[in-house]
Order: C-alpha cells, then sequence, then structure tokens
C-alpha cells in the first residue's frame, strides 16, 4: 500500500531524528538522533519519503539550522519542518509537562509526579505550535502521523481551526490503568483530545484496554463500540475516531545484514578477545528511571553472590547512553547506578583477572552497538515499565547463530510477543532475575536456539514495515470512513457504534488480529 497516490505521510514528533549540538566555535553540529521512536520511524521515512515535523533538541531559533536541516533532508530523501521552541516553552511543555507528569504516570510512577499547574499551559501552547506547523504543510489528502506523549493536543488543536486531514496518533509508551490515570488533574482534557483523532494506537491490548477503562470511567459521554473489535469505535461530539493495539517492530533485514558486516565482526571478535572465555551479558539502556537499571545491578550481584559458579565466567556488560540530563532525578540516577558499579565491582573483581561489570555512559556508534549485540551471548533487558523496547528486538535480529537468550522484563510491551523464547522476569524481583541469569548461563545449546529461532521468527515478520502499513492503512480507512460518515445525517452513526459489522471495505485487522499484510 502506497500513500502517495493518497497523500503523502506526515511524522509530527517532539523530537526530529536530528540532535543538534553546539560547537565551541558557535555552530552547530547536527547528528543522528536515539531513542525507540527514532530508530523506528527514521528506516521508514528513508525509504517512503515524506515531511517530518518536529523540535531540533535545542532551545532559540537559529535561522542557519533550516539549512543545515534542507540539506540533511535532500541526504535522507525525505524532509524536515523544525519547530523552534523558546527556553521558556521546553521547561514547562517538555522537562515539565512531558517528562516530570506524563513520562512518571504512563510508567506507573505516580510518586515521581510534579503536578506543576503551570506545565498545563506551556503544554497547550507548544502543541498549538506543532500544529502551526502541521497547517502549513498539510494537505487535505495527506496521512498526518502524530507521534507520543508530548503531543496528545495537537489534533484537538487542529480540529479546533477546522482542519480536515487525516489525524492519527500513536503513543509510543504504556497507558496507564485508570487509577494511576486518574490522578492527572487534567485526565479529561487528555481523554478528549485523544479522541479527535480519526485512529489513536497503542503498542499492546493491555495498554488500549487501558485507554477504553479511562474513557468509561472519566468521560462518560464518549460512546464506546463494541470492545471486542480490533479497532473500537469511540464517537464524541460527532466525531469518530478508532483506537487499535500495533506493536512496533525494527528494519529486521537492515539489522541482520549490518550485524554480519566485516566491520561489526570484527568488533565483535575483538569484544570476545579481550573477554575470553566467558559468557558476556548486555544490558543498553538510555539512562531513565523506567529501564530498572538498578534493580538490574543488583539482580546481578545477587547472582554472583547466589551462584558463586558464576564469578570469573560472566561478564556484564551495561551501556546506559546519557538521556535528559537536566532533570535532577536523572541525575541522581546516574549517581546511583555509578555507585552500584563501584560496589559490585568492588565486592567481586580479582585483579588483573575479572572485572564483573563493564560500565559505559555514552551514546554508541551504531557499529559498536551491533557489535555488542553481536558479542553478547546474553541480553538482561528488564525495564519496570515500557511501552515495547525495540533493544531487545535489535539483540535478537543481530544474533545470526541464534545462540543467545534474551531475559526480558514481563512490563515491557515486547513481552507480549516475545514469551515464547525470551526468559521473562519481574524486573523487581532480584532474586528471581538473579536465577534467570543463571538459568542463561546455563541453558543448553539446542534449547538457546530453538528459543531464539522463534523469537527472531517473530521479529522478522513483524518487522516496522509491517507496523507502519498496518497502522497507516489503518488511519487511511478510519479517516475516509468518518470522512463519509461526516456526511451522514445527524442521527444515523450511533448504529456504527454497536460494533456489528465494520462498514468500510478495508480488509486490513490489527495487527494483533490478523495476518499481517506484507511491506509494501
Ligand atoms: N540506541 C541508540 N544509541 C545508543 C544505544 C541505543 O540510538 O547508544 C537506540 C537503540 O538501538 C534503540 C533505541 O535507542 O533503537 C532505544 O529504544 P528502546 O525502545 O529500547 O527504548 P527508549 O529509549 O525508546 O525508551
Ligand atoms: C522514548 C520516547 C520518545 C523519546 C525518547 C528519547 O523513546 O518514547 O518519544 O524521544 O524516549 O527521549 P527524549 O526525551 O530525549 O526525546
Amino acid at each position: 500500500m502506497n500513500t502517495d497516490a493518497r497523500g503523502r505521510l506526515i511524522v509530527v514528533s517532539n523530537r526530529l531524528p536530528l540532535r543538534v549540538t553546539p560547537t565551541t566555535s558557535g555552530a552547530c553540529r547536527v547528528s543522528p538522533g536515539s531513542g525507540g521512536l527514532v530508530s523506528a520511524m527514521a528506516p521508514v521515512m528513508r525509504a517512503r519519503g515524506g515531511v517530518w515535523i518536529g523540535w531540533p533538541g535545542i532551545s532559540g531559533e537559529d535561522p542557519g539550522l533550516a539549512v543545515q536541516f534542507r540539506a540533511a533532508g535532500k541526504q535522507q530523501g525525505y524532509s524536515f519542518e523544525p519547530v523552534f521552541l523558546s527556553q521558556e516553552e521546553c521547561d514547562s511543555f517538555y522537562y515539565g509537562f512531558s517528562n516530570e507528569i506524563v513520562w512518571p504516570l504512563f510508567h506507573d510512577l505516580q510518586s515521581l509526579c510534579n503536578f506543576d499547574p503551570t506545565y498545563w499551559q506551556g503544554y497547550l501552547n507548544v502543541n498549538g505550535k506543532y500544529a502551526d506547523a502541521i497547517a502549513r504543510r498539510a494537505r487535505r489528502t495527506d496521512v498526518v502521523w502524530i507521534h507520543d506523549y508530548h503531543l496528545m493536543n495537537v489534533a484537538a488543536s487542529l480540529r479546533g481551526r477546522g482542519r480536515g486531514a487525516r489525524l492519527a496518533f500513536f503513543l509510543h509508551i504504556p497507558f496507564p490503568s485508570p487509577d494511576i490515570f486518574g490522578k492527572l488533574p487534567w485526565r479529561r482534557s487528555v481523554l478528549r483530545a485523544l479522541l479527535a483523532h480519526d485512529l489513536v494506537g497503542f503498542q499492546t491490548r493491555r495498554d488500549r484496554r487501558n485507554f477504553l477503562d479511562c474513557l468509561t470511567e472519566y468521560l462518560p459521554e464518549a460512546e464506546l463500540g463494541s470492545r471486542s473489535q480490533p479497532l473500537a469505535r469511540l464517537r464524541l461530539d460527532g466525531h469518530e475516531c478508532r483506537a487499535g493495539s500495533f506493536p512496533i517492530g525494527i528494519d529486521h533485514n537492515d539489522f541482520y545484514r549490518r550485524a554480519v558486516s566485516p566491520e561489526v565482526v570484527r568488533r565483535a571478535d575483538h569484544l570476545t578477545r579481550l573477554l575470553p572465555n566467558r559468557s558476556l551479558i548486555l544490558g543498553v539502556d538510555r539512562l531513565d528511571y523506567t529501564k530498572g537499571i538498578p534493580e538490574r545491578l543488583c539482580a546481578f550481584g545477587k547472582a554472583l553472590e547466589r551462584y558463586p559458579d558464576l564469578r570469573e565466567r560472566v561478564t556484564l556488560i551495561q551501556v546506559v547512553v546519557p538521556s535528559r540530563a537536566d532533570i535532577p532525578q536523572y541525575q541522581e540516577l546516574k549517581a546511583r547506578i555509578e555507585n552500584l558499579v563501584g560496589e559490585i565491582n568492588g565486592r567481586f573483581t580479582r585483579p588483573g583477572d575479572w572485572v564483573p561489570i563493564h560500565y559505559v555512559f555514552r551514546s554508541l556508534e551504531s557499529e559498536e552497538l551491533l557489535g555488542y549485540y553481536h558479542a553478547c551471548q546474553i541480553a538482561l533487558i528488564t525495564p519496570l515499565k515500557d511501552g515495547m523496547n525495540l533493544v531487545a528486538k535489535e539483540y535478537c535480529a543481530c544474533d545470526p547463530d541464534e545462540n543467545g537468550v534474551l531475559i526480558l522484563s514481563e512490563f515491557a510491551g515486547a513481552a507480549t510477543q516475545m514469551a515464547n523464547g525470551a526468559l521473562l522476569v519481574n524486573p523487581y524481583d532480584v532474586e528471581g532475575i538473579a536465577d534467570a541469569i543463571h538459568a542463561a548461563v546455563v541453558m543448553p545449546g539446542r534449547e538457546r536456539r530453538a528459543r531464539m529461532r522463534r523469537l527472531r521468527r517473530g521479529i522478522r515478520r513483524q518487522d516496522v514495515f509491517w507496523w507502519v502499513e498496518t497502522f497507516i492503512q489503518a488511519a487511511i480507512e478510519a479517516g475516509t470512513d468518518i470522512a463519509a460518515a461526516r456526511a451522514w445525517p445527524s442521527r444515523e452513526p450511533a448504529r456504527k457504534l454497536t460494533g456489528a459489522g465494520r462498514t468500510s471495505g478495508g480488509s486490513n485487522p490489527t495487527p494483533e488480529h490478523g495476518r499481517p499484510k506484507p511491506p509494501a
């Protein structure tokens, strides 16, 4: 399926996929951004073209940057539309509402929220700026795909101006249950804003269920169709929205191809030579309190304590990618991690022979990251809660020998798709993780291969292109049906909300309910 025939794809996310860093000379350096959203969407945009609207990552407006973005766009095959934010806007919208309220709340960490009432207005204003940028670039026939928790009010802002483009939204992070979501002082406004889209997508069925439960609880005036439909139909103020689950994938073939490239194999061999005769365990995370890094380190320490046979036989390589460095909780987390690494290494290291934890705190070049994926026999991925966790999928895609073991948190969205091959653990259960580490180290080769083969099959089949196609097709169908629905007599459409069958000729169910469509 091709959106070109029916409009371009306009991707809108808080961040552009490029990171801008000021240099000492006063000029700015533009480099690739990190995080799951960017990793997933960048190959898609390179493959199909379109426009990506987002923030360049530094405060203030710099006309010189627009020129650099145009050049970068030519190189990448799609165009960038920067949204510039002042320091004040960054403070209330990005650091404030997005990262001190929504991020912790949606990850069930309500005690970390700072419900500062001034943040909400900043959030609305900046969402309005993104809506302005869309209004400047989008044509009626385009599919506008808005991403993630920073931008939940953009569609409502556009609808308020009578803009008619097809508007779809995907939430990359979890959606919490009503007990937790209910703490949000602006809960009704957020729910109403989400219903302004034609389609709202979640990572898992659980997230979608939580969303529908929140609507029932806090927005009773919204009409809900049948919950058992793959795409639930919702109606508010005469507008129909659909909600489905669309688990995000990775560009499997690209990861696989690069993982066996001479450069990556050389790096993997080098690492194995440096740390010979032992199982290498890998953790890769942005610096974030949702990732469960301290709990994981404690579990690794516990494994060494409980299972002395692991000593000198395993090494944990923990990569932490700097993130949100201006938020105090992130600075405290860094100090805590470094403390724990020091403590565990201090307790178990044998000078000259063995250091249990190798700690890397920086953003990695792609080849370096793939070298780690390729070389490590075990991936230890234990977020306290995660929308999906792409590292889990990337690790498996980069294991051509199918000999690795994935230990995965049951609270990562990825667990719903990967339960058939991973060792699932409760990230809060330090002893349970310690046991899983031991089980992974002693697991017979045949079982490792059988598990990894199952994991890789799923990742290959439901890759990022499958995800995009399925989502966009659902968005187009929703937008088209809804345009038709708008033309209906005003009392008629309620019938559609009973879920008694679909009115479009559309065939594509949401991913968890049907055969995936192959990539275009
Ligand atoms: N990643 C990166 N630079 C690094 C290490 C990792 O860009 O130095 C990428 C990694 O390949 C993955 C993404 O960051 O695609 C992390 O996504 P994930 O869904 O695991 O977590 P998120 O950071 O989105 O919470
Ligand atoms: C997660 C979020 C993304 C975000 C990324 C990096 O993946 O879902 O929306 O871009 O983290 O976080 P940052 O705050 O640096 O954009």
